[in-house]
């Protein structure tokens, strides 16, 4: 998809005439920390040709602290929300956007709604929880998040006029796909009554399937946690004759989390991810490779990503959770009946180990680098929101904290792509065929 200047535009409540309280410097090279000017750009594409001028065409703007902030710290209340599925770092992003408002900028009236957009919805009847240094101090030690989440949208306008009747000035909704969705609703119906009320989003989920963002918070906790449970598969898969340890692993739409745990495990032999098609039956596809494997090496361990294969289990009604999400077969439970079938009419035994690390990657405590991430997330976000950025959502690209607008996110999903470094990794890593699929290679495109 080809993208203009437009599209990276980010949209603004007004002129920013408020000098920031942070006291930076504008000058480079005099050794103190800088203000953002509002003109420099991230570029969108990274690598060029040779010869090819190096004006980007399209570039993202630059996240950090302005000079001139729209907001008057003293007179505004900010508020956060935590919506969708749990993920590592959520506790993490509330304390730093608290601390970050509340000592830097001075902002003294914080409220966090309580379960996700619900908490906008006065008729859920869900008071929301006044947040202060105090308050936040130690909840980084834990996972989950202390607002509350939930799945699903409320009605926009009652929403709108909820932070209206709160006197709230800034949202900082925390959330994946659904979320910001929701977060761009707001933003129209605050837009159209003309309303002073920034919305920034944060992007947050395990899947890392947003696009413009190079990785969401939680994901690289729940990488960890995934790759323990498959050492521990692996041991499994070795400690019995013919042992197959078969791991299932959250990712409904992108195989992210299994391609970076495969890559972390190292003894990985299949990874079926939902983007790369494969079939159990026929030359050289799943069934056939997995028996071959055992046959060579007397053990193997195989992981899926809970959206793989999702076109060879039975059909059934079609019903979808309270986000959109269509509600998925699981595939690996299928993959385990199937698997003893198949050597069960061959007369070959085998020793199956079905786990399923399941809610566990995403409801513990971040991990370090998760931690420094969402404080780097919450602290762009706060800077965002006093100068006045609206309907954004913070990016990270090419290593540089970006304002990424609300539409463009939505524009796709981030995927593997079956011809990136990524998956090549992953075959190089694994030993599993390029294919194990016997479809022909235009259906094989994910
Ligand atoms: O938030 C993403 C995610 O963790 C997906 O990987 C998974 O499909 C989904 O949430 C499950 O969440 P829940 O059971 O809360 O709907």
């Amino acid at each position: 998809m080809d993208f203009q200047l437009e599209d990276f535009k980010v949209k603004t409540m007004g002129e920013p005439t408020v000098i920031s309280p942070l006291g930076l410097s504008t000058d480079i090279g005099d050794g103190m920390s800088n203000y953002i000017a509002d003109d420099e750009r991230v570029p969108y594409k990274l690598t060029l040709k040779a010869g090819q001028d190096s004006a980007p065409k399209s570039a993202f703007e630059k996240a950090g602290p302005r000079e001139r902030i729209f907001f008057e710290p003293s007179k505004i209340k900010a508020a956060i929300v935590t919506c969708g599925g749990l993920s590592p770092g959520l506790n993490d992003v509330i304390r730093s956007v608290v601390m970050v408002l509340y000592h830097r900028y001075k902002v003294r009236d914080i409220i966090g709604f309580r379960y996700g957009f619900r908490g906008l919805n006065p008729a859920c009847g869900h008071y929301p929880m006044p947040l202060t240094p105090e308050v936040v101090d130690q909840i980084h030690r834990n996972g989950g998040t202390i607002l509350g989440s939930s799945r699903g949208n409320q009605d926009k306008a009652t929403m709108v006029e909820t932070m209206v009747q709160m006197g709230v000035n800034i949202l900082f909704c925390l959330g994946g796909d659904g979320t910001l969705k929701g977060a761009h609703q707001l933003w129209e119906v605050i837009e159209e009554r003309k309303l002073n009320i920034a919305v920034i989003g944060i992007p947050k989920t395990i899947d890392n399937d947003i696009n413009f963002v190079y990785k969401t918070f939680g994901f690289d906790t729940a990488v960890g946690i995934a790759r323990d449970a498959l050492i521990c598969a692996h041991s499994e898969a070795l400690g019995a004759p013919n042992g197959i340890a078969l791991v299932k692993l959250m990712g409904r739409d992108s195989g992210f989390i299994t391609t970076h745990a495969t890559l972390a495990c190292g003894d990985v032999n299949f990874a079926l991810v939902p983007e790369i098609p494969f079939d159990l039956h026929g030359k050289g596809c799943f069934m056939e490779s997995l028996e071959e494997r055992l046959q060579k090496r007397g053990h193997s361990l195989v992981v899926v990503a809970e959206g793989a294969g999702q076109d060879l289990v039975p059909e059934k009604e079609r019903s979808y959770d309270a986000s959109g999400n269509l509600k998925l077969t699981d595939i690996g439970l299928f993959l385990q009946r199937e698997i003893e079938k198949y050597f069960n009419e061959r007369n070959v035994s085998i020793n199956l180990k079905y786990i399923d690390p399941s809610y566990l990657i995403r409801s513990t405590v971040a991990n370090a680098n998760d931690s420094v991430y969402c404080a780097n997330l919450a602290h762009h976000a706060v800077h965002a929101g006093m100068a006045g950025k609206t309907d954004v959502m913070i990016g990270l690209w090419h290593g540089v904290f970006t304002h990424v607008p609300l539409p463009l996110v939505f524009t796709g999903r981030k995927k593997i792509h079956p011809e990136s470094p990524t998956w090549l990794s992953v075959l190089e890593a694994t030993g599993q065929p390029a294919t194990l699929s016997n479809r022909n290679s235009n259906n094989n495109s994910g």
